[in-house]
């Protein structure tokens, strides 16, 4: 503010300067010769100097202006800001603002995050998303590790340039609450996010990332389904991710003969997702010390948005080994069928996921499918009707309903939280099975 108090009385000083040294330089001229011509050529040289001169401290006279008006405005939104930083109580902004949805472009660099610790078998994870990356340039693999394990370093060293291998520098214990001792490792996690995506979104300043974890597989055209859909995320502000993972991907619970059926989806599914630097913004100052996904699905978090996800999963979990894994791994994460076709996404038309063309055809689905009673389909009896509909009232009817049937009730045997995957499906996505 200083500084531009300074410049604008230096602009002042310079045209006083400016106009009193033309005026001494005028005055104490040599009076030129009794000749008539030269005389006329100098008062006409001088007329015409005179005009320069004008013209000059017109320019100057405007620049003060406006480096003063500039000034004013600065303060006022100096102002402003303060005013609502201390409205907020949050720490002012210091970073330039990044760009805004709508000025991403859909050709857009798409980075890999994956997130490792300490399993070397994050080899097969990387190995399958080098094969299947068809450009280097448009997907870059970044892989940040925790954890500091001597061999995961080396399997990541080992692929040299063909990744960049970035590490959480923090490897201390996270004080938590004695009651959550157990859950050390979620803390971890959380921070090893937080840590991660802001060197992706801050300091590598990318404008978009896919996450992806160091025990996933990942399908033949799990980029060019990320590719294909990321226009549509630029463009529908109710989508806030795109996800490769269907919760209720199971081998027998899912469509294989239409691997390019996409749908969206209330309930944050993660394991293999995209989001945009204005998510991050918006969730880094307020990211939460653990059990990060499960806090995602928040209704303060998602504040109604939707992500797509696809019918028959673009990636798979092959890690039995992890903190909510083991018997949940067992139970239910292994038998999520991962798609073996390609399909040409970027060739299709795939506008019929925006909000209100979506919600036309897909509600209109749902409720016009015979309505059958649980009992009723348990046994395959009515397997003529094709898609019919389970209609349930309470939370504890869904739950019913999904373990009779066999698709997602929790999103882990160990999970604190008492919310579950269940309790946050919309009624749409569950009412359908075909
Ligand atoms: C590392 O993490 C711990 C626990 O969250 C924190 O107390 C400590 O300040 C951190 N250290 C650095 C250098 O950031």
């Amino acid at each position: 503010m200083l500084k531009k108090s300074n410049l604008v009385l230096w602009g002042v000083v310079l045209f006083v300067a400016w106009n009193a040294l033309i005026l001494f330089f005028l005055w104490t001229r040599p009076q030129s010769s009794s000749d008539h011509s030269r005389l006329t050529e100098e008062v006409i040289r001088l007329a015409q100097d005179a005009e320069v001169e004008l013209e000059r401290q017109k320019d100057l006279l405007h620049q003060i202006y406006r480096y003063s008006a500039l000034w004013n405005r600065r303060k006022a939104t100096e102002a402003k800001r303060l005013h609502l930083s201390v409205a907020s109580s949050a720490p002012p902004s210091t970073a330039a603002p990044l760009p805004r949805r709508s000025q991403i472009s859909p050709d857009a660099v798409l980075p890999v995050l994956v997130i490792a610790c300490d399993r070397s078998t994050v080899r097969r994870c990387l190995d399958k998303l080098l094969h299947y990356r068809p450009s280097k340039e448009r997907f870059p693999i970044i892989v940040s590790q925790d954890c500091g394990h001597e061999e995961t370093a080396r399997v990541i060293a080992s692929y040299g340039d063909a990744i960049m291998h970035i590490k959480q520098p923090n490897l201390s214990d996270i004080p938590v609450p004695t009651d959550h001792r157990k859950f050390q490792g979620y803390y971890k996690i959380a921070r090893h996010y937080r840590w991660a995506l802001s060197q992706v979104f801050r300091n590598f300043k990318y404008q978009a990332a896919i996450v992806v974890e160091d025990d996933l597989e990942v399908a033949p055209d799990f980029f060019e389904y990320f590719q294909a859909a990321f226009p549509l995320l630029l463009a529908d502000p109710t989508l806030w991710c795109l996800s490769a993972w269907n919760d209720n991907g199971k081998e027998q619970m899912v469509d294989a003969n239409h691997p390019e059926l996409l749908y969206r989806t209330d309930f944050f599914p993660g394991l293999g997702w995209l989001l945009l630097s204005d998510l991050w913004d918006e969730l880094e100052p307020k990211w939460p010390k653990a059990f990060w996904d499960d806090w995602m699905r928040h209704p303060e978090q998602r504040q109604g948005r939707s992500c797509i996800r696809p019918e028959v999963s673009r990636t798979m979990t092959f890690g039995r080994k992890g903190v909510s894994h083991g018997q949940f791994f067992d139970q239910y994460l292994k038998f999520i069928k991962l798609n073996d076709r390609f399909v040409p996404f970027t060739q299709m038309d795939l506008s019929y996921l925006k909000k209100d063309e979506y919600e036309r055809s897909f509600l209109a689905q749902v409720y016009g499918a015979p309505e059958l009673r649980v009992e009723e389909l348990q046994g395959n009896q009515r397997r003529e009707l094709g898609t019919v509909r389970v209609q349930y009232t309470t939370r504890d009817s869904f739950k019913a309903f999904a373990k009779a049937l066999g698709s997602w009730t929790t999103s882990s045997p160990e999970c604190p939280v008492p919310a579950t995957r269940a309790s946050s499906v919309s009624s749409s996505e569950a009412a359908a099975f075909t």
